[in-house]
C-alpha cells in the first residue's frame, strides 16, 4: 500500500480528532492515583471518547477486549484493563488510547507516575518523551523516514536503554495501521522520503534493561523478558514543509 497523503479536509478532522484524544489523556492522567484499577481506566477513558463523538478505535480492535491499553511497568504495550490489577504507589503505566472522529484515526500514548516513583522510573519516562522529541526533529518534509528511527534510537541507547524492535510505529488516518512502519533504531538504509500531507504515529517504546520482549499468555501483553520497566510515549504527527504539527497534543 502506497503512503497516502491526506487532502486539507482529512487533516481537518485529523485535527478535531487529535485534539479529542489529548484531552481524553489529559483526563485519564489526572486520573492515576495509587488504588485505581487499570479496568477504571479503560471505562473512564471509553466514556471521555465516546462522550466527544468518537468511537474507541482499540476495542474489538484484533480482538482486543478494551479502549484503552493499560500497561504497568515491565508491561510494554497492550495491557488489558482488569478490575483485580490496581496501581500502587510507585508504579509507572502507560495509557494508550486511539479515538475515530468522522472515520478519521488518532492514535496516542502517555507513560504516568502513580504517586512517587524511583528516580530510576522518572528518568525512564522522561527520557522515552523526549525520544519522540527527538525524532520528530527529521519528521520534515524532504527528510528520510528512518533518520527519524536513527535519532529515537540513539538517543535511548545514550541512556543505556533498551529499545523494543518487535513492535514500531506506523502510518495513520483512515486506518489505525497504514503504511509506512516506523521503527524506533536505526535502519541499514535511509527509508523513503518524507513529505507534506503525511500524518504518522510515532512511539517509541523503551526498556531501562534489555530490547528483549516477550508475549503473554493472553496474546496481547507484551512484557520486558528481563522483567525491567517499560514506558511508552505516542503522538500522531503532520508532516509540513517546517516543523511537525503534533495532532494529538495540546498546548
Ligand atoms: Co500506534
Amino acid at each position: 500500500m502506497a503512503v497516502m497523503i491526506k487532502s486539507a479536509r482529512e487533516i481537518q478532522l485529523m485535527r478535531e480528532a487529535g485534539k479529542i484524544l489529548a484531552s481524553v489523556h489529559e483526563e485519564l492522567g489526572d486520573f492515576i492515583k495509587p488504588g485505581v484499577s487499570t479496568k477504571e481506566i479503560d471505562a473512564l477513558g471509553e466514556k471521555l471518547i465516546r462522550s466527544h463523538g468518537c468511537i474507541p478505535s482499540f476495542l474489538n480492535y484484533e480482538g482486543y477486549p478494551a479502549s484503552i491499553c493499560v500497561s504497568v511497568n515491565d508491561e510494554v504495550v497492550h495491557g488489558i484493563p482488569k478490575a483485580d490489577r490496581v496501581l500502587k504507589d510507585g508504579d509507572i503505566v502507560s495509557l494508550d488510547a486511539g479515538v475515530i472522529y468522522e472515520g478519521y484515526h488518532s492514535d496516542a500514548a502517555r507513560t504516568h507516575l502513580v504517586g512517587t516513583c524511583s528516580a530510576e522510573a522518572k528518568k525512564l519516562v522522561e527520557v522515552t518523551r523526549q525520544c519522540f522529541f527527538e525524532g520528530i526533529k527529521f519528521a520534515v518534509e524532504g527528510r528520510h523516514l528512518f533518520e527519524i528511527s536513527a535519532a529515537i534510537g540513539a538517543y535511548a541507547e545514550s541512556f543505556g536503554y533498551g529499545v523494543v524492535k518487535d513492535l514500531v510505529g506506523h502510518g495513520v488516518g483512515k486506518q489505525l495501521h497504514e503504511d509506512p512502519q516506523i521503527p524506533n533504531f536505526k535502519q541499514r538504509r535511509r527509508g523513503m522520503k518524507l513529505r507534506a500531507g503525511m500524518t504518522l504515529a510515532i512511539e517509541p517504546m523503551i526498556n531501562a534493561g534489555g530490547f528483549e520482549v516477550v508475549w503473554l499468555d493472553d496474546d496481547w501483553t507484551v512484557v520486558t523478558e528481563d522483567g525491567s520497566l517499560s514506558a511508552h510515549y505516542e503522538n500522531t504527527i503532520l508532516i509540513t514543509e517546517g516543523e511537525p504539527e503534533i495532532l494529538s497534543l495540546s498546548i
